[in-house]
Order: C-alpha cells, then structure tokens, then sequence
C-alpha cells in the first residue's frame, strides 16, 4: 500500500449539507480523524436538497464552521480561501436528481459548471494545495448486459445532469494539465445510507412504503445499479485526497449490482409490506439501462474497498429512516427549510 503523503487538517467542504456531503462533514469530525482534522468550513447554498439539519450534531463542535452561500459566487469562495489556510478543497456541491435535470437543465449548467469553474479559478488564485471534485459514474455513460466501467471508460454522458458533471470533469482535467492544478476526481457508482434526499430511489421507496403509497418503477424496472454505502464512499474520497496522484481519476463502487425491481422488493420485505404497493410507470426518458464499476484501481493503488456488506447496509438505512420519520415528514412538508433561520436566528 502506498505511503500516506498528505494529510490536510483544514478543508473546504462545499455542498456538505446535503446526503454525501454530511456524511463525510461527520466521518471528519468522528474521533478517527480528530489527530489530523484542526477546521472543517462548510460551503452550501441550501437548495431544496441542502438541509443544515443533517449537521444538528456537529453545529456545536468548535473545528466546524458554515457559510451559506453559493459556489458560484466567486467573491464568496475567494472570501473563504483568503480568510482560512484551506488544506483541501472537496467539491461535493451539485444539482444532483436526473428526473430534475430533464424538467430543466438550467440551474445544473449553473451550478455543476459555472459553479466548478469558480472554484477552480478560486483554488488556483489562492494556491489551494488539493482539490477533490466528487463526480459520478453516470458521466460514463450506459452499459450493455455485461462489462464494467474503468477510468479509461470515454465519457458519454446521456442525462442532462450526467452532461453537466462530465463538463466539470473535464474543467478539473483541463486544469490539472495547463496549470499543474492539483486535482483528484473520483467518480462513484449510486450511494445509499442516511440523510439521502427522498426524492432518490431507496429513501422514497421507504418513504412511500411506510405510508402505504405506490412505489412507482420506471419503465421495466429491469435497469441496473451499482450500489454503496454512503460511507464506503466517503472513505473512498479521503483515501484518494491522502494517498492518490493529483491528476488521476478514482472510481469508487459497491460490487453489488442489483436491478430497481428486486431492490424494491427486498426494501418490501424488510419493511413487511405487500409487492401490490408496487406501480410500473413511465420510463424516464433516456433511461440508462445499467451502470457497474471496476474499483480496482482504487483497491490497488489506495488500498480502499468496500466494507460494508450490502445486506447489513440496506438493513442499516431502513432502520434509520423508521427511526427518522420526523426528518422525512419534515423534508415532505417544507418545513426543513425553517431550520436554517431557526438556527441562526439564536445564535447571532
Ligand atoms: P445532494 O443533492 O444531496 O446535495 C447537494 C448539496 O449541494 C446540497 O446541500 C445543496 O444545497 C448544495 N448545493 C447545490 N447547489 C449549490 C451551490 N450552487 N452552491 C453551494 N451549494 C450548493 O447531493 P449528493 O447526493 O450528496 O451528491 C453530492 C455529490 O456527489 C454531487 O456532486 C453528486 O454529483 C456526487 N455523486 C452522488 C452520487 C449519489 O448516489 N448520490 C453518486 C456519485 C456521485
Ligand atoms: P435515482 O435514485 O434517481 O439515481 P440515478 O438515476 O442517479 O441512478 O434512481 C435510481 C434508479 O431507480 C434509476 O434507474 C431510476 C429508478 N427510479 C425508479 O424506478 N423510480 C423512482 O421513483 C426513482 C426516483 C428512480
């Protein structure tokens, strides 16, 4: 296993109130970084999808800081990066749901390139040591029945939302090569655990199921994923950002490819609800049939792979998602978005 040669103690989290974003903030702040982790600022803009209450458990915790704002906005980032000595930037911040990407591509353009651009621009002038941009595999494209995708895989982005993650890619490698940027992309298959916005398959289809509603499966229900625990992923990343090449390109995915339909079913079942709450509906348009990962660069080279077995995982996040049922009503109903001023408005 290669040496670990860096290992930043100030770093910029942008979109870290969302799903992925909160779980690394957390695993940060945990006590297995507390002899390397001295400040974590969060950089969010808290749309729909950004929720300052996934952090309840950190708000407190002195090495942890907010700013609410824009990635996009370059005053604000060059106002972060000049005020802290940011060790590493990590770069989760996205319009992340294809569904939404098809009603209007506007604000992922905006957001995952124009937004990607500042911060590149920004990391640059302030010669951010490292830069971590968390993309996905969906900028690959689709598979056929068999085959996995590889960092050589050429990129062929088919949703709007892939596109635009694929453009930012190639921004970071654009940068990395002209200016000797020194950029880490990694690109993960589909991530499930806690907090994950109930829009997105497994948390809806929980969401739904519990209040006895349809589960709507797109299509033929036969498409496939790849999945991961929201964890595995977020080690993936730090594992790259202390022990990867700057330059290089890191897929991260969970060996467990499942199709929607049996996926939903094993959620029916651990939930001891019928398969009638099941209700095929319209297919997505352009539909990406199936996505699978080759990890192995990342097993090799960072000595990372994934621990948490499927089963215990799946069972894990239904388990909180019954014990959360206040945070998914809250989301439901909107009322989410009140805890930002409820939250700030006592502390200033
Ligand atoms: P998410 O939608 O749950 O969270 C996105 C966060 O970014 C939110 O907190 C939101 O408020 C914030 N944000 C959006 N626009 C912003 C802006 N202009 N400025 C500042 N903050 C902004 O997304 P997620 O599922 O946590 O995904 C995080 C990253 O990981 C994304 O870049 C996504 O492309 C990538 N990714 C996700 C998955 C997955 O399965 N969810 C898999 C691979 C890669
Ligand atoms: P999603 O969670 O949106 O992730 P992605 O599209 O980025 O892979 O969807 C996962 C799979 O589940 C995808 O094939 C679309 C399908 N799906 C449904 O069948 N029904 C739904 O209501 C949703 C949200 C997704």
């Amino acid at each position: 296993m290669p040496q670990i040669d860096r290992s930043p103690g100030v770093v910029l989290v942008t979109g870290g109130c969302g799903f992925i974003g909160s779980n690394f903030v957390r695993m940060l702040l945990s006590d297995e970084f507390s002899s390397q982790i001295r400040s974590v600022i969060v950089l969010d803009k808290l749309t729909y999808a950004g929720n300052l209450e996934n952090l309840t458990d950190c708000l407190d915790d002195p090495r942890f800081s907010f700013v609410h704002g824009d990635i996009a906005d370059a005053e604000c980032v060059q106002n972060i990066l000049q005020s802290s000595p940011v060790e590493a930037l990590f770069h989760f911040a996205a319009e992340s749901h294809v569904d939404r990407s098809i009603l209007d591509s506007t604000p992922f353009v905006q957001t995952n390139i124009t937004g990607t651009q500042v911060l590149l621009d920004e990391a640059r002038r302030a010669q951010t040591p490292l830069y971590v941009q968390v993309s996905t595999d969906e900028v690959y494209g689709s598979l056929g029945p068999e085959g996995l995708f590889s960092e050589q895989t050429p990129l062929a982005p088919n949703s709007p939302y892939a596109a635009s993650k694929a453009a930012a890619d190639l921004l970071v490698r654009s940068y990395c090569h002209t200016f000797d940027f020194p950029g880490i992309i990694t690109r993960c298959s589909n991530n499930y655990g806690p907090y994950q916005f109930p829009e997105k398959l497994i948390p809806l289809m929980i969401a739904n199921a519990c209040e006895d509603r349809e589960l709507p499966v797109y299509g033929d229900g036969k498409q496939v994923r790849d999945w991961i625990h929201v964890l595995d992923h977020c080690r993936g990343i730090w594992l790259a950002a202390t022990r990867g090449e700057t330059g290089e390109v890191y897929n991260f995915g969970g060996r467990t490819e499942l199709e929607n339909l049996s996926l939903v079913r094993r959620l029916l079942s651990l939930l001891n609800k019928p398969e009638s709450l099941i209700r095929f509906v319209k297919d997505r348009p352009g539909h990406d049939r199936r996505y699978a990962i080759d990890c192995s660069k990342a097993e090799r080279e960072l000595g990372w792979f994934p621990q948490i077995p499927f089963e215990q995982g799946l069972q894990e996040t239904v388990d909180w998602y019954l014990q959360h049922e206040e945070w998914i009503n809250r989301i439901r109903s909107g009322d989410y978005r009140d805890y930002y001023d409820q939250q700030y408005r006592n502390r200033s």
